[in-house]
């Protein structure tokens, strides 16, 4: 647990909610110790339409006030979507429907101004962390580089750097679906934090645990936390998992408190095939290493099922 004389993370949270990242947002939204200043949302597991109508839905089933959240990129910056309604649902939250009505609207703006303006806004006090394919981020850089380079951190849940993918034998889903925005965002020069496969397959959720700790929680929305995810569940455990794997909210963690990763400086590269690996030469960013799993799943349910 993050020690509470520690400063609020300010963060703004791009993503394409997708069962995982919806347990990242909520777990964001109930954590004391950080600042949502906005979510922005791409297209990646579902449409953006989709991924933006969720987050909605996710804030008014938290009871999580009224988010400034902003619509992004419907596609990749060069090639055509590719989602994975397969594992998320059609609808990205597991298929089982019994969401609360959405009464709020996205922003005017969309996502990439937002994300712009917030890193010239906040600068260095500014953590932008990122659970889809970088799309967005990646239009951010084109538009202001230096700014986007002034924020404080950029965490990236995305890449498989020394372990096989999760779409390919080489590329995990984020970089796959647009390998040129990861191209992007890898060469801008950005206080980069990637949070790869090598780490979130480290951060495995038990069902059961995490079906005990719902029931015994007063928080809104557990039990629908519960319907949602047991597709994810299904999917992983059929893949050979003992659990559901927490990619998006190990990046939220890993935001929140970096001493729970151990970090490698790396020069990481991506292949137009959205195969990320390490090379020789001056670091680009740093990489999740070594994950202390127990204290951030101990730490996760404890905010995402008070
Ligand atoms: O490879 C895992 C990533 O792809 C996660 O962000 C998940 O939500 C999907 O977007
Ligand atoms: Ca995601």
């Amino acid at each position: 647990m993050r020690r509470s004389s520690a400063p609020r993370v300010r963060a703004v949270i791009d993503t394409d909610p997708g069962i995982d990242d919806a347990l990242a947002l909520l777990y964001a939204w109930r954590s004391p110790d950080m600042d949502v200043r906005a979510v922005t949302t791409v297209a990646g597991n579902v449409p953006v339409d989709v991924a933006t109508a969720n987050v909605l839905r996710l804030a008014a089933l938290a009871r999580a006030g009224v988010p400034r959240v902003a619509a992004g990129a419907a596609k990749p910056l060069a090639r055509a979507l590719t989602t994975a309604t397969h594992y998320h649902g059609e609808d990205g939250l597991g298929d089982v429907g019994g969401w609360p009505a959405i009464h709020a609207e996205p922003v005017g703006a969309d996502a990439v101004d937002v994300l712009v303006a917030a890193a010239r806004e906040h600068g260095p006090s500014l953590t932008l962390v990122a659970l889809g394919p970088l799309t967005n981020v990646a239009m951010a850089v084109q538009r202001d580089a230096g700014a986007v380079r002034g924020v404080g951190r950029v965490v990236v849940m995305g890449g498989a750097v020394d372990v096989p993918g999760n779409v390919t034998p080489t590329a995990e889903f984020n970089v796959h679906v647009d390998p040129e925005a990861a191209a992007i965002v890898l060469d801008a020069g950005l206080p980069l934090d990637l949070v790869p496969l090598d780490a979130t397959r480290q951060a495995v959720l038990d069902r059961a645990r995490f079906e005990t700790a719902a029931a015994r929680s007063r928080a809104p929305g557990a039990s629908q936390l519960v319907r949602c995810t047991a597709r994810g569940f299904r999917v992983d455990h059929a893949r050979g998992t003992h659990g559901m794997v927490l990619h998006d909210p190990l990046a939220v963690g890993a935001a929140l408190d970096p001493t729970l990763i151990e970090w490698e400086p790396v020069k990481v590269t991506v292949s137009s095939a959205g195969e990320t690996r390490r090379v020789r030469g001056r670091p680009n960013c740093r990489v999740a290493r070594r994950v202390d799993a127990d204290r951030f799943i101990m730490t996760f349910l404890e905010r995402l099922l008070p």
